[in-house]
């Protein structure tokens, strides 16, 4: 495994803790093909050493590079991936289960502009060069309720840290959840973090999904318990290098 990169302000290595399920039902017999016939093709290595090339990454070809967190079982991804032939995605899923659900919607519909990154999502942005991603979408990540357990979330000061480093400027961040206390634990982070805004818009269209939304598995699961909105967040990054955070 690679060491992780160094703050390039403190000199010190960043860190962040993991903490999710890798597995758990076992896969289909297909899917369970695929892992081992389509993943390897597919999926993202992390360099030994120094940042990863995104024209590598994402193919030279591609004219706009986007990163999904947590796909889960992959029905936004896919449906992005197959609407943009031109932009390059990866998907990052550390759960088995979701990534046998992607390959499988990646052969069934030939899908030829996704990579899989199958670690920490965090790692991957670590070894992603200054302005180099388009956008980033994380959507309905876990929530981890308990207050003991609120810095599981995916959302900190550390990882914004790393995407406002990654994303060019003007690139989105793109964060939906059902849940209320994770919108507002969400949105206190971006709006203390310089390196991001959240562009004016009307009161309440924060619960109107992205325009040409795919509704997610998790979406459709938190309709069926009852929680009938949610919170679509569109940020934005601004210049991070001129802010003197690249
Ligand atoms: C609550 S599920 C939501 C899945 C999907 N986005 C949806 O809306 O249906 C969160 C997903 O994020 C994945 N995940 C959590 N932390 C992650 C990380 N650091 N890197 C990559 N995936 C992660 C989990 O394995 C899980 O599948």
């Amino acid at each position: 495994m690679s060491k992780p990169p160094e703050n390039s302000q403190t000199g010190k290595p960043r860190h962040r803790a993991f903490f999710g399920r890798v597995s758990g039902k076992r896969l289909h017999k297909g899917q369970h093909a695929l892992l081992e016939t389509l993943l390897p093709e597919l999926q993202v290595d992390l360099p030994e050493e120094g940042m990863i090339d995104p024209e590598q990454l994402f193919s030279k070809a591609a004219k706009q590079r986007i990163i999904e967190i947590g796909y889960g079982g992959g029905e936004h991804l896919a449906r992005l991936a197959e609407e943009n032939p031109e932009t390059g995605f990866v998907g990052c899923e550390v759960f088995t289960g979701g990534i046998g659900k992607m390959l499988q919607k990646i052969a069934v519909q030939g899908l030829k502009n996704i990579s899989l990154f199958t670690e920490d999502a965090f790692r991957l942005l670590q070894v992603l060069p200054d302005a180099s991603i388009d956008g980033v979408y994380l959507l309905y990540p876990d929530p981890w309720p308990k207050s003991r357990h609120h810095k599981r979330r995916f959302v900190s000061k550390t990882t914004l840290d790393e995407l406002a480093r990654v994303l060019k400027p003007q690139g989105f961040f793109r964060f939906a959840t059902d849940i209320e206390d994770y919108a507002n634990w969400t949105l206190a982070h971006i709006l203390r973090h310089e390196g991001f805004e959240w562009p004016p818009c009307p009161p309440g269209s924060w619960h109107n999904p992205f325009s040409g939304w795919q509704p997610t598995r998790y979406e459709e699961k938190a309709r069926r318990e009852g929680r009938d909105k949610s919170f679509y967040f569109s940020f934005r990054c601004r210049d991070a290098q001129n802010l003197g955070l690249k």
